[in-house]
């Protein structure tokens, strides 16, 4: 899948130029564009099982699962695909197990995450038997202790632990700092540990943690991971029952551009390290990881078609038929998507313009890519592709200006299929009351 074994995913390891035409596996995306329509997110199956896969392998040896973080891809086929490959679901909401039991995802794979768990959700993950709700602070324990009593249940929990470590990511996607809303702190963890028989309706389980996401370095999982093991360590004469499992978190970062983020053997490795055989722990661990962007940022693009070009003086606007309600990544963390021509020869052109590549929202902010090089020669009707977009893209969608969301095409081979309808006007205004 990449240029080297055991590598970190790029944005056209699964997207690539035949016969001149960008294309998904062997779909070229023209096809697609004509039959389905733009703008539409696309999706290689071989993007997602290829990294699975890859962890999959890794893990060998551990008694391990692999929950994929379902806030970053939900569409259900992609659920699907990826349960009937042997992978878990984490997710943050009652709207996500909906989505989860739909897809056929097995009770026992699946993990709940989030600060903010309402009682009926809580019901609802309980009433389903899931692995393991990963609690964020007292208060949603004693909730969720309420809630399962009152079901005449026991809940099976982790407690979600914040390290007080930097990821060195994106602030608005770093959760492992002490003044990050997620996660409990040590000392709290001790406490709830020692006074565990006042909750009837509780198990725990496990200790879970997740820094941030897009990390670029294995450290700050070093560091975290350390750190839970001393947790643990501490926790071990307090608890009347070995703790069976330990919830890592998030994947690591994939590239977008030129970053290097960390190859996921090494990534794997790290976890043998701390958790694996080598680690000589007193009692053998579950390991569960919740990757999303790991397995779902390169596999999809969103397809674009080029409407206008707007000429000004050092560069041009390039006005694109999607916009940030369909992809909100650049408008709201800055984000760096390549963008390239689904025609190869207009990537090799002679005369670029220096572009910004723009979406029809009225926001300034609707920018997808400011001061590009694109090629001069490109006018209406012609083809882009945002690369890198399978994760948190259509998951993230809006109705901004009352525009109907894209459609989502899975290819696989030489075959493709649409996985969500374009929505319609109708769509839009279902459930208002004029
Ligand atoms: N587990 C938990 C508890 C999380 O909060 C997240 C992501 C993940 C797992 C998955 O992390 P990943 O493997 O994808 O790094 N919208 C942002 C990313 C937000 C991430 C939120 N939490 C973006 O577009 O970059």
């Amino acid at each position: 899948m990449c240029e080297e074994q055991g590598t970190m995913t790029t944005p056209l390891d699964f997207f690539s130029y035949r016969s001149g035409i960008l294309s998904a596996e062997e779909v070229p995306l023209t096809r697609i564009a004509d039959d389905v329509g733009t703008p539409t997110y696309v999706y290689s199956t071989e993007g997602f099982l290829a990294p699975l896969r890859e962890l999959q392998a890794g893990l060998a040896g551990l008694d391990s699962l692999i929950c994929f973080a379902v806030k970053s891809n939900s569409n259900l086929a992609v659920l699907k695909l990826l349960s009937d490959a042997g992978a878990g679901m984490d997710l943050v909401s009652g709207g996500e197990l909906f989505r989860a039991q739909r897809a056929g995802v097995p009770s026992h794979r699946i993990v709940f995450s989030g600060v903010g768990k309402s009682p009926g959700e809580m019901a609802q993950a309980l009433e389903a038997g899931i692995f393991s709700f990963n609690v964020e602070s007292v208060p949603e324990l004693e909730v969720l202790n309420e809630v399962a009593i009152k079901m005449g249940l026991r809940a099976p929990v982790a407690l979600r632990f914040n390290p007080d470590v930097d990821a060195k990511t994106h602030p608005y996607i770093s959760t492992g700092l002490k003044k990050n809303k997620f996660g409990l702190e040590r000392k709290e963890i001790l406490a709830v540990a020692a006074g565990l028989h006042g909750y009837e309706g509780i198990e725990l389980r496990g200790i879970s943690i997740h820094i941030g996401s897009q990390l670029l370095s294995l450290k700050p999982l070093d560091d975290a991971f350390s750190r839970v093991r001393t947790l643990m360590k501490e926790l071990e004469p307090v608890l009347p029952e070995p703790l069976q499992f330990v919830d890592l978190g998030g994947g690591v970062g994939i590239r977008y551009d030129d970053e290097k983020p960390p190859r996921l053997k090494d990534y794997c490795k790290l976890i043998h390290k701390h958790f694996g055989a080598r680690a000589r722990l007193k009692h053998p661990l579950k390991i569960l990881i919740e990757p999303g962007r790991t397995l779902s940022g390169n596999s999809g693009v969103l397809l674009t078609e080029m409407m206008y070009r707007k000429k000004r003086g050092k560069k041009d606007f390039v006005v694109v038929d999607a916009g940030m309600n369909d992809l909100i990544r650049p408008a709201l963390y800055g984000s760096w998507h390549s963008i390239v021509p689904v025609e190869e020869r207009h990537r090799k052109s002679r005369q670029m313009r220096t572009s910004d590549i723009v979406g029809p929202v009225c926001e300034s902010s609707d920018c997808f890519a400011s001061d590009r090089p694109l090629a001069a020669e490109l006018e209406t009707g012609e083809l882009l592709a945002v690369l890198s977009s399978g994760a948190y893209g259509f998951s993230m969608s809006s109705n901004y200006n009352t525009r109907a969301r894209p459609a989502e095409v899975l290819v696989q081979g030489a075959s493709f299929r649409v996985i969500r309808e374009r929505e319609t006007y109708e769509d839009l205004i279902r459930g208002e009351n004029p």
